[in-house]
């Protein structure tokens, strides 16, 4: 089975998979941290693999930009690829004085200002959560390894470039800890389907402070997220 984005067959996608938004990132995992490496997908460069990490067998593969991109990756690694476990392992922009470059933050929920849940017709509105039992696992690998990490509410949004600038400040007024822009779709795929997805991310620039990190500071702290999702598997 193939998609018109993925030309992976059946059974080349592991039941647990990590996903950068960023393809080469997802090379980069998967040349330093896998063993056993096969490349299931290139179509428009969207490269995915497969390996193993501590004889283990977990996937890798960019997912884009944006809440469009994340939901039809996501929707095809659930329902045609059969994946359970879905990590987003990504970057955000802080929202608070004390969410600070580098950290690490598990996104316990996502709110967005997407229209992406209107496919499903509810009476109101879907708050987009994390996975209890990933969420959970994943504080206690942190913990373990003397990582601190942050759990909380992030923003899913769909825009980068915002007409008002300040407005995010209305979400960090109500504790939102920082924004991305796949979050949220990634959660509700998953909760449609009945699978687990989680949210990790770095901080990577703070919106407060107006900071940004460099290529080589992000590498690190990118390695301790990576540990964090590997372990997952
Ligand atoms: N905005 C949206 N997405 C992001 C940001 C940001 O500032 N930083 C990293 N991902």
């Amino acid at each position: 089975m193939t998609t018109a984005h993925n030309q992976a067959k059946k059974g080349q996608i592991a039941e647990t998979i990590l996903l950068p938004g960023d393809p080469l990132r997802a090379k980069f995992i998967a040349e330093n941290f896998l063993e056993d490496v096969v490349e299931f997908n290139s179509v428009r460069n969207m490269l995915g693999y497969t390996g193993k990490y501590k004889g283990k067998e977990v996937s890798v593969m960019g997912t884009g930009m944006g809440m469009p991109s994340m939901g039809i990756y996501s929707y095809e690694l659930i329902h045609f690829y059969g994946v359970k476990n879905l990590i987003r392992v990504g970057s955000c922009g802080s929202y608070q004085d004390d969410v600070k470059i580098h950290d690490i933050i598990l996104a316990q929920g996502a709110c967005t200002n997407s229209n992406f849940a209107s496919q499903y017709e509810l009476p109101g509105t879907f708050s987009a959560i994390a996975s209890f039992e990933l969420l959970e696992k994943a504080k206690k690998i942190a913990d373990d390894k003397n990582y601190k990490v942050r759990v909380g509410n992030i923003l899913s949004s769909d825009i980068f470039y915002n007409d008002h600038p300040e407005v995010w400040k209305k979400w960090a007024d109500i504790g939102v800890l920082g924004v991305e822009m796949e979050a949220y779709a990634l959660y509700a795929n998953a909760a449609k389907a009945g699978v687990n997805a989680l949210t990790i991310l770095t901080v990577s620039d703070s919106l407060v402070s107006q900071e940004a990190t460099t290529p080589k500071e992000r590498e690190t702290t990118f390695t301790k997220m990576m540990e964090i999702a590997l372990e997952l598997a």
